[in-house]
C-alpha cells in the first residue's frame, strides 16, 4: 500500500466509542498518532489510556466552532501535523414522518453532515501539506429503506454524495475524500438516542443476521479494517466503500 501508518497524524471525532473507537485501537497499534474527540471527556480519556501513548484524547463537540477549532489544533500538535480526518461522530434520530420535530431534524443535520463538512474545510490547509484524506461514513440506510429512520438515513445519504463533489474538488490539491458504507454493527448509537436499551439493541442486531449475506452483523473492528485501507490506499477517492457483509444486497430467498 502506498502509505505507512507508522507516524501517520489522524484525527479521529466520536472515538470514544463503536467503530470510531475501533479505529483508534487498529490505527494506533500500527504506531499511527491518533487525537480522539467526543462529548463525554471520561469516555474518550478511557480510550486513549487503553490505546497508549500514540493516543490523545481531546474532548469537544463537533457541533460547536470552538470546539472544531481546538481538535484540529490539538491533532495537528500531537501529531505534528494533519493527514487523516476520520468523521465517525454522528447521532441517530428516528421516527414517523409527521411527528419529527424541526429541532431535531436541526440537530441530527448539523452533528452528522454540517460538522463534519466544516472541519473538513478547517483541515484542508493541513491536510493539502501533507496529500491526506479524509474519510466519511454513510450506511446500509441508503442502500436499504428500514421505516422510521428517514432522517438518519437523509443525511447518511448526503454524505454519500458530497464524498464524490468533494473527492473532485479536493483531488487537484492532491486531497482524497472516501465514505465507508457499513452494515449492521452493535454500538450504542440507538441507546444513546435513547431508542433502545442495551438487551434489544442487541437482540434487534441479531436479528438482522440472516439478512446478510454472510450471516450475521460485523464487528467495529472489521470496519476499522477499511478506515485503515483508506487512509493509505493513494489511488483511493471520491468512492463509497461497501463493508457490510452484504447486508445492502438485499438478500431475498423467495
Ligand atoms: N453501527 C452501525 O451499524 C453503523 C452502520 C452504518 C454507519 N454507521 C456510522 O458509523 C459511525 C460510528 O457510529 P457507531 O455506530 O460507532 O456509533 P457510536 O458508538 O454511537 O459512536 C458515535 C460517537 O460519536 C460521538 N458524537 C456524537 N455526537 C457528537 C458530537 N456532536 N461531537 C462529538 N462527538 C459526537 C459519540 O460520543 P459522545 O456522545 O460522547 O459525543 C459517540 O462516541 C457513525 O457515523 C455512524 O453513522 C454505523
Amino acid at each position: 500500500m502506498g502509505r505507512r501508518l507508522e507516524g501517520m497524524s489522524v484525527l479521529v471525532t466520536g472515538g470514544g466509542s463503536g467503530i470510531g473507537e475501533a479505529c483508534v485501537h487498529r490505527l494506533t497499534a500500527k504506531g499511527a498518532k491518533v487525537t480522539l474527540t467526543g462529548r463525554r471527556a471520561e469516555k474518550i480519556q478511557t480510550v486513549a489510556e487503553k490505546a497508549g501513548p500514540n493516543a490523545l484524547a481531546v474532548p469537544g463537540d463537533v457541533t460547536s466552532a470552538a470546539d472544531r477549532a481546538a481538535m484540529i489544533e490539538a491533532a495537528v500538535e500531537f501529531g505534528g501535523g494533519l493527514e487523516v480526518l476520520v468523521n465517525s461522530a454522528a447521532n441517530m434520530y428516528r421516527g414517523p414522518v409527521d411527528e419529527l420535530t424541526e429541532e431535531g431534524l436541526q440537530d441530527i443535520f448539523s452533528s452528522n453532515v454540517i460538522a463534519p463538512m466544516l472541519l473538513t474545510g478547517l483541515a484542508l490547509p493541513h491536510l493539502r501539506e501533507r496529500a491526506g484524506a479524509v474519510i466519511f461514513f454513510g450506511s446500509v440506510h441508503t442502500q436499504r429503506a428500514f421505516p422510521g429512520a428517514s432522517p438518519y438515513a437523509a443525511t447518511k445519504g448526503a454524505l454519500e454524495t458530497l464524498t464524490g463533489v468533494l473527492a473532485a474538488e479536493l483531488g487537484p490539491q492532491g486531497v482524497r475524500v472516501s465514505c465507508v458504507r457499513p452494515g449492521g454493527v452493535l454500538t450504542e448509537i440507538n441507546q444513546r438516542a435513547g431508542l433502545m436499551d442495551d438487551a434489544t439493541a442487541a437482540a434487534r442486531m441479531a436479528s438482522l443476521g440472516p439478512a446478510h449475506a454472510i450471516g450475521r452483523p460485523g464487528t467495529a473492528d472489521e470496519v476499522a479494517e477499511s478506515v485503515e485501507y483508506l487512509a493509505q490506499a493513494e489511488w483511493h477517492t471520491g468512492a463509497v466503500l461497501t463493508i457490510d457483509g452484504g447486508l445492502g444486497l438485499g438478500v431475498t430467498n423467495a
